[in-house]
């Protein structure tokens, strides 16, 4: 219908217009302008007077590289539960200026975080897959790994919207199998609330689910809590070598966890731990896939929280300050409904069960990874944890709008030449080098 002096169609298509020339203008705007939230401007940041750092083209052009993701900010409150004044915004433009800063200075991942209530401050929380995609279509290179939970999540919906988005973005749409930790967040949706064990038969028949539907023609399962008979999803995602489906992330630190990222998941994602801690971890997971015969098909990525100062004494003061400063009642409440987590199973074992009230203030254990300190340390560190067999290391910053751009400047950098040096692939080196800061408490 006609209204005013256009028709409907005349409307939409110089809506479209109006749009495709509004957009790159505001994100211009956006990265012109880094909002502060009212805060000093950043000490140490780049972006000031215009500079913005670059990568290289071929920084990440070796084929053994360690690579870089972050925990996107999609929900509130920065990625330590703290009062400390954070430069991290959660909203939609910050983030898509995030992201192209990140992918700019050398981040090959970005992960988006489902939640849907608060439980730890985090009063708000952006939808991981729409925001996952938002992400997509602001940047070119950036591979984005929506989070998925099984329960308000359905396989058949799940692998239709995600074979969807792989192919609006070229293929770079990535999933991580979240299993829950958190009661009240199931039971206000309407959600059954199973127990630790059966969470996680869930989780690993989902990923079943996944994979074949992607890669079957026409797909049947009979399992406990999905059914499936004939299923013929088209399209697919988009296959290429070494890449039959998008990749499939799964974490957690419980036996069930390593189990399924034994049996199913391309990637095992590990919270902070000890040296030890990761070792005996990496190992098990790889021992639990040989029996599978899947020992060169699960890869390891873990979270560290990165603090970067000039000298190793300012980065441990920072670190003190957010742990001080930390929101008492906040990490308490997080602390309980975690107790629901591996802590809860017969063995004890999994993520926060030995966690202490400074540990939980990074709520995934992203302190004890102890990337803390100067460049140099940092550096060696991740070439440490390279050595140890991790791929990827996701890192979370106090700060968005400037550390991302820092680190990829000042440590990425720094690691890509040491790798080119011979760096991160001898595993006594390493340790000899650095492995003594994951046993003396000098970060604490
Ligand atoms: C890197 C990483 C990211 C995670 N992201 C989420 C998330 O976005 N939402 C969520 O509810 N749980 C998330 N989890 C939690 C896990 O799915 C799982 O509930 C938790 O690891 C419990 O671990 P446990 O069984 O080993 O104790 C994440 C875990 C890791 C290691």
């Amino acid at each position: 219908m006609a209204s005013g002096a256009f028709t409907d169609d005349q409307l939409q298509a110089i809506s479209a217009i109006v749009q495709q020339a509004v957009l790159p203008l505001r994100e211009a705007s956006a990265r012109k302008q880094p909002a502060t939230n009212g805060l000093p401007e950043p000490a140490q940041t780049n972006g000031v007077n215009g500079y913005h750092y670059t990568a290289p083209e071929d920084i990440n052009s070796a084929q053994d590289r360690v690579k870089f993701a972050y925990w996107v900010p999609n929900v509130s409150g920065g990625l330590v539960i703290s009062k400390i004044p954070q430069r991290t915004n959660w909203d939609y433009l910050s983030n898509v200026r995030y992201a192209q800063t990140a992918e700019n200075v050398g981040f090959e991942f970005a992960l988006t975080q489902i939640r849907f209530m608060s439980g730890y401050g985090a009063e708000n929380q952006h939808e991981s897959v729409s925001f996952s995609q938002a992400l997509l279509h602001n940047t070119k290179k950036l591979n984005v790994i929506a989070a998925l939970l099984p329960g308000p999540w359905n396989p058949a919906v799940a692998a239709k919207q995600i074979a969807s988005i792989d192919h609006y973005t070229n293929g770079r749409i990535s999933v991580n199998i979240v299993s829950g930790w958190f009661k009240a967040e199931f039971t206000s949706i309407g959600q059954w609330w199973l127990e630790h064990a059966e969470r996680y038969r869930r989780s690993r028949e989902f990923i079943e689910c996944l994979k074949g539907i992607w890669t079957t023609d026409k797909f049947s399962f009979k399992g406990d809590f999905y059914q499936f008979h004939d299923y013929p999803l088209s399209p697919k995602p988009l296959a290429s070598p070494g890449r039959p489906h998008p990749l499939i992330f799964q974490g957690g630190n419980s036996i069930d966890a390593r189990d399924n990222g034994a049996h199913v998941s391309d990637y095992y994602f590990m919270n902070g731990n000890t040296l030890e801690g990761f070792q005996e971890q990496i190992a098990d997971v790889k021992a639990r896939a040989k029996k599978l015969g899947r020992e060169d098909e699960i890869k390891f990525a873990v979270n560290g929280f990165c603090i970067v100062k000039e000298t190793e004494a300012e980065a441990i003061r920072l670190l003190q300050e957010i742990q001080g400063k930390a929101d008492k009642e906040a990490v308490a409440a997080f602390g309980d409904a975690v107790k629901q987590a591996g802590s809860s199973t017969g063995n004890k074992k999994g993520m926060w069960a030995d966690s202490t009230f400074e540990d939980l203030v990074q709520y995934n254990d992203g302190f004890k990874t102890k990337l803390i300190g100067t460049k140099e340390q940092i550096a060696d560190r991740i070439l440490l944890l390279k050595s140890l067999g991790i791929d990827i290391v996701l890192l979370a910053f106090l700060h968005y709008e400037e550390d991302i751009e820092y680190f990829g400047e000042q440590v990425l950098t720094l690691v890509r030449q040491l790798e080119k040096e011979g760096r991160g692939k001898n595993q006594e080196d390493e340790i000899a080098r650095t492995g003594e800061v994951y046993r003396a408490k000098k970060v604490v």
